[in-house]
């Protein structure tokens, strides 16, 4: 798409119009080349995934190019980066055909499929071997996409193949589709393209936690995810979920002169697109002639489909040359010239043999699904939250109810349906609770939440829970104080509340079954190694209702010591970034309790740190001013801990290189990083262990 020549003035452009911004009025900024740079580095972070710039410089050409068609809207062009926002929401979605119907795949499950396919295909064609391109089958949402005279026109959802559903303002929420593209350069006037709308795993993952935070179901995998995400009326929601396209199809296209064949080969088609800033899988692809060798690719490709960013649920094989795929034409269902090989289902049928009503740390009660063990994509499957009331009501679950269970990839395992046509009888609905199922206390269900609470504080359950989380891996983590050890010592009366956690008996524990000295002085030495970690993961151990780790340090380094935010208010509290009314509400209730407060002098009486330490030192640090990027594997450092040294002594992470970079820290298999460092000359290119030496000046 971008030249390296492109690349650099592109970069250097943009360099110059941030510091044009700053120093010259509005109207000597050429838009032009603002909306040029804004478009290449869109370009740079949602299709190739490797930004050159900071989000916050980004952020600063955006507002510079809204402000300035605000007050100029007669510069305002259809395909600028602004052109996605859409106001208000979306009455309906009209019903519009497709240019050609969008056809489904066959199947094929194993290697004897596959060599009748190819068998099918050279006596269509006479061939004794065929050329195939193999790409990934992207498991997402299928789309539609019309671009006229360069412009992106219409965005269409499947729907029943011939009519699909106008998503078009939706589709321009997903910023790695370009809003124009030049297919003129090939004589095409319209053009049709086929593709899939993804939301990648990591994207996936972070909304999924945000949701279980509240008790709400989460999105059941990444395919449905995407598909319900495309039907949201409102376009703002839309560009949260951070969906991104794959294009992987021209179904039709139209020249300027007549009957011209602008491709010979479907991966040329491919290469177009990715040439015209599309996704498409131009990287992915594999041209092969031979149905052995694509068998072979098939089981490869199956094994590191873990490793991927997002989900595929197979490979789409096809005959590359299109004159060959229009001779061998299509039935109604599907082409001749393609067949998808599907990977191991993800998905199992058991059974609900009962439900648990667990109670959480904050009081809130979640079903807990127990059914007949499963296999399913290598781990057995026994237990699956249920996470509230109404989703059992959706779904219409019944004890005895046979389930289709699955587990997409490393996502939590989810129940998709149960089937109330295969009942016999004897399933029993489920019963929620009225009363605590641990202290007995009755249930409160606050209106517009989801979860039934247990509002006793002292509930068993929920003191149990909080020594739990407050000794887990991303609060004080304590190593040797897991979820068996807590209710084992909680039962022996030894922990009661978070405080009790540093004055536990050793001389009677190490004389309980299974310890001994060395594991009662390793205990020791993590309970002691507690009282140094950072504020804010004391903060987020807390265990304050929705207090994740994000907020967590929000608070942190709002204040010099944790007992200042007893005198916040409410408003001061929402004064605070992410911060809204109830989680302020929360953090407002949670330190207006004296108990709470007591229970803070406790902790640090025993040696925990309630002063921000971190925030002392990175506003007097020896890296202040200073920017870091790390790249390739380092010796000893994970990343995320080199990036929290990084802030910690007041130094600022990029996204990517760039001229405002000071140093690159260079480890094992460095990337495209270090060439872009290296050219630009004012980067200090240093290894792991300068980088340490800096910190300890
Ligand atoms: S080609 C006429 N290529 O899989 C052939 N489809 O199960 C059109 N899909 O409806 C399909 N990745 O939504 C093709 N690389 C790929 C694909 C792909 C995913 C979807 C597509 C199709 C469905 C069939």
């Amino acid at each position: 798409m971008y030249s390296r020549e492109q690349t650099n003035k592109l970069q250097t452009t943009g360099n110059q119009l941030l510091k044009d911004l700053k120093s010259k009025p509005f109207e000597k900024i050429n838009v032009d080349s603002l909306r040029d740079a804004l478009r290449f580095h869109e370009y740079r972070y949602y299709v190739l995934n490797d930004p050159l710039i900071s989000d916050f410089e980004y952020d600063q050409l955006y507002k510079a190019l809204e402000k300035i068609e605000l007050e100029n809207p007669g510069l305002v062009t259809a395909d600028s980066p602004t052109q996605r926002v859409a106001k208000g929401l979306t009455k309906e979605f009209p019903q519009v055909q497709h240019l050609v119907p969008m056809l489904s795949l066959e199947n094929s499950y194993n290697a004897e499929d596959l060599i009748d396919f190819d068998r099918k295909a050279r006596e269509l064609t006479g061939l004794d071997e065929i050329e195939y391109c193999i790409e990934p089958k992207f498991d997402g949402a299928g789309i539609s996409l019309i671009y006229e005279n360069d412009l992106l026109v219409r965005g269409a959802t499947r729907g029943d193949g011939v009519n699909g559903d106008d998503i078009t303002t939706n589709i321009k929420q997903i910023r790695s589709i370009p809003l124009s593209a030049k297919f003129s350069g090939q004589n095409i006037r319209q053009i049709e393209i086929r593709g899939e709308i993804l939301i990648n795993k990591n994207n996936f993952k972070k909304y999924n936690e945000q949701m279980a935070e509240q008790n709400l179901p989460p999105l059941a995998n990444p395919r449905n995810a995407a598909a319900g995400t495309l039907r949201i009326k409102d376009p703002k929601i839309v560009a949260e979920r951070n969906l991104e396209g794959f294009l992987y199809q021209i179904s039709y296209y139209s020249t300027t002169q007549k009957n011209q064949k602008v491709f010979k080969f479907h991966s040329d088609t491919i290469s177009l697109l990715w040439e015209l800033g599309f996704r498409s899988p131009e990287k992915e692809k594999k041209v092969i002639t031979g149905i052995e060798k694509v068998i072979g690719h098939c089981k490869k490709f199956e094994e590191g489909r873990d490793d991927l960013p997002y989900e595929v649920d197979g490979l789409v094989i096809k005959v590359n040359n299109l004159e060959l795929q229009e001779k061998m034409g299509m039935t109604s269902h599907h082409p001749r010239w393609a067949i998808a090989f599907k990977f191991k289902a993800r998905q199992a049928t058991s059974h609900l043999k009962s439900v648990e009503f667990q109670v959480g740390r904050t009081g809130n009660i979640t079903p807990v699904a127990k059914i007949d063990p499963v296999p399913i994509g290598g781990v057995t499957v026994s237990s699956i939250s249920l996470h509230n009331e109404d989703f059992i009501k959706e779904k219409d679950i019944r004890i005895g109810d046979a389930l289709l269970v699955e587990r997409a990839g490393d996502v939590i395992p989810y129940i998709v349906k149960s089937f109330p046509e295969l009942r016999k009888g004897h399933e029993k609905k489920i019963h929620f609770p009225e009363k605590c199922p641990v202290c007995n206390h009755p249930l409160h269900k606050v209106e517009g939440e989801a979860a039934w609470r247990c509002t006793n504080y002292n509930c068993e359950a929920q003191s149990v829970q909080r020594i739990i989380h407050f000794a887990s891996k991303d609060a004080l983590d304590i190593t040797g104080l897991g979820e068996a050890i807590v209710n084992k010592f909680y039962e022996l009366g030894w922990l009661t509340t978070i405080a009790s956690v540093y004055e536990l008996p050793y001389e009677k524990i190490e004389k309980l079954e299974g310890f001994g000295k060395k594991s009662v002085q390793n205990l020791k030495s993590a309970i002691e190694k507690s009282k140094t970690q950072p504020l804010y993961r004391l903060i987020y151990g807390l265990g304050i209702r929705y207090v994740g780790e994000a907020t967590a340090k929000t608070l942190a380094q709002a204040i010099n010591h944790l007992l200042e935010l007893k005198n916040f208010s409410l408003e001061d509290l929402q004064k605070l970034e992410d911060i809204g009314p109830k989680v302020a509400s929360a953090i407002y209730q949670f330190f207006s309790n004296k108990e709470n407060v007591s229970l803070l002098k406790e902790l640090e009486k025993q040696g925990l740190q309630l002063k921000n330490e971190k925030k002392e030192l990175a506003q007097g640090g020896n890296l202040s001013n200073l920017t870091f990027l790390f790249t390739g594997t380092l010796p000893t450092l994970k990343r995320s801990e080199a990036e929290a040294m990084v802030e910690d002594h007041g130094g600022q992470i990029l996204s990517g290189v760039s001229a405002k970079l000071n140093y690159l820290v260079v480890g094992d298999d460095a990337g495209s990083k270090l060439d872009k460092a290296k050219k630009l000359n004012t980067v200090k290119i240093i290894s792991e262990e300068e980088f340490l030496k800096m910190l300890n000046r």
